[in-house]
């Protein structure tokens, strides 16, 4: 694998990479191996369809499937809808999805709202606007490795509580209906982990943390604001630019976390599809 690395700590960008036929044993293990040390791929120009996005996704493991209060514009329920259109294709209108969607401008990790984590994402693009709309990425094992040792002990053993409304409600979305909140309740995962492909630590946090199980809600949430704060400083963040449709991003959800940037999303449109993979 022809991989050149993008930043000091994470991120590569691979060639020569043919993602669109099956990986095979050793291509797939190639892959995994490089996910595992960089944490971010890019791909460039791959030449993917919503069907072989998702068959390359599935050797990667069971997909998640998007949930239903999502807009269902795809054809397919492994694809989460990432962009600015409405079902017709033409530009949202529809000002709850508008700020439903604003919560990926905050930094996140995917789905660790979930109980079952997610492993990997994989971002394609459709359709891209000629400014704006990148996607920044931050490394939680170095933001990890970066913590004073007195705070790597003081964190150790602490419990976060993601909740997907905390961080849709922190963008502007208004408070979800009770059909919403039944059907996304909290889940509750170490703050600190070890990722399993490489052995390292990591901070396992989102704009999803709510707060910190057994701590008064204040102080937990003042404890993962600095985390946050800390882990997305410009050291650990690599700024990724879409290039062309076909452009596609493979991030671990575990030991990365991503933001959304704006872009004039009432006049520009932009068709982004992503597949989630179940840890
Ligand atoms: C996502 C996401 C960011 C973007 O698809 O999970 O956060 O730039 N996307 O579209
Ligand atoms: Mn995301």
């Amino acid at each position: 694998m022809n991989i050149r690395q993008l930043h000091p700590h994470f991120v590569g960008e691979v060639s020569d990479f043919d993602l669109t036929r099956p990986l095979g044993d050793a291509r797939l293990r190639a892959l995994i191996d490089a996910m595992d040390q960089y944490g971010i791929l890019i791909f460039r120009n791959t030449g993917l369809t919503d069907e072989t996005h998702i068959a390359l996704s599935r050797q990667l493991g069971e997909l998640e499937l998007a949930p239903f209060f999502s807009l269902r514009r795809l054809r397919y329920p492994e694809l989460f809808d990432a962009g600015n259109l409405g079902r017709d294709g033409s530009i949202l209108q529809d000002e709850r999805r508008q700020l439903y969607n604003k919560g990926n401008a905050l930094w996140h990790t995917d789905s660790s709202f979930n109980p079952h984590r997610a492993s990997y994402s994989l971002l394609l693009a459709h359709e891209l606007p000629p400014v704006g709309g990148d996607t920044w990425f931050a490394d939680m094992r170095a933001a990890y490795d970066a913590l004073p040792d007195e705070r790597k002990l003081e964190i150790e053993d602490l419990v976060v509580e993601h909740w997907l409304w905390h961080s849709r409600m922190l963008a502007g979305f208004p408070p979800p209906t009770e059909e919403e909140i039944a059907a996304k309740p909290p889940a509750r995962h170490r703050l600190v982990q070890t990722h399993p492909g490489s052995g390292r630590k990591h901070l396992y946090i989102a704009a999803h943390a709510e707060h910190i199980v057994g701590w008064p809600k204040d102080k937990g949430l003042a404890l993962i604001r600095e985390l946050m704060d800390f882990a997305t400083q410009d050291q650990f963040v690599y700024e990724a630019q879409w290039r062309q449709p076909g452009d596609l991003i493979i991030w671990d959800n575990r030991c990365t976390m991503h933001r959304a940037t704006e872009f004039d999303d009432r006049t520009l449109r932009r068709d982004m599809r992503r597949t989630t993979v179940l840890e």
